[in-house]
């Protein structure tokens, strides 16, 4: 199981690397990249993570499946984990009615699909 976590005193920092072919980026973007990169080439075709939904929260009221799919009036996903992924090129797939005991997502979560062809 692999799980991505960014301190939250280092979150949103762009940061200067040495990955070929990757401008400055966050270190959460970095830590998505390279370890899709590692998987890719090795062979992988695609990734399926399920994500944490940390806002979820605060719509106590809204179905899971409405909110892994619901947005802001500029089109962006509410969700700060669900955009972080959409971002960097993921799909949102399918919600997960129980991921793990987790106040903020109120124990849910939603798969989201990385492809090599991305
Ligand atoms: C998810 C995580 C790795 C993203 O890293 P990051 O450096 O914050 O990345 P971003 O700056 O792109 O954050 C994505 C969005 O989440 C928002 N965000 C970050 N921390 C937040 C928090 N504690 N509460 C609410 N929103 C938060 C950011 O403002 C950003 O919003 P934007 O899209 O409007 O710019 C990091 O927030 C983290 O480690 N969270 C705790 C662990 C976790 O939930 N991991 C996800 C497992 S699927």
């Amino acid at each position: 199981m692999v799980g991505v976590g960014v301190i939250p005193e280092f979150r949103g920092i762009k940061f200067q690397h040495n990955l070929p072919g990757i401008e400055e980026r966050k270190i959460s973007e970095l830590l998505i990249i390279f370890t899709l990169r590692k998987l890719f080439e090795n062979g992988v075709d695609s990734v399926i993570a399920c994500a944490r939904v940390p806002a979820k929260y605060k719509k106590p009221d809204m179905g899971i499946s409405d909110y892994c799919q619901f947005r802001r009036e500029n089109g962006e996903l509410y969700d700060p984990v669900l955009r972080f992924h959409e971002r960097l090129g993921a799909k949102i797939v399918k919600l997960v009615a129980y991921a793990m005991e987790d106040f903020e997502s109120m124990n849910a979560g939603c798969w989201v699909k990385y492809d090599q062809s991305l």
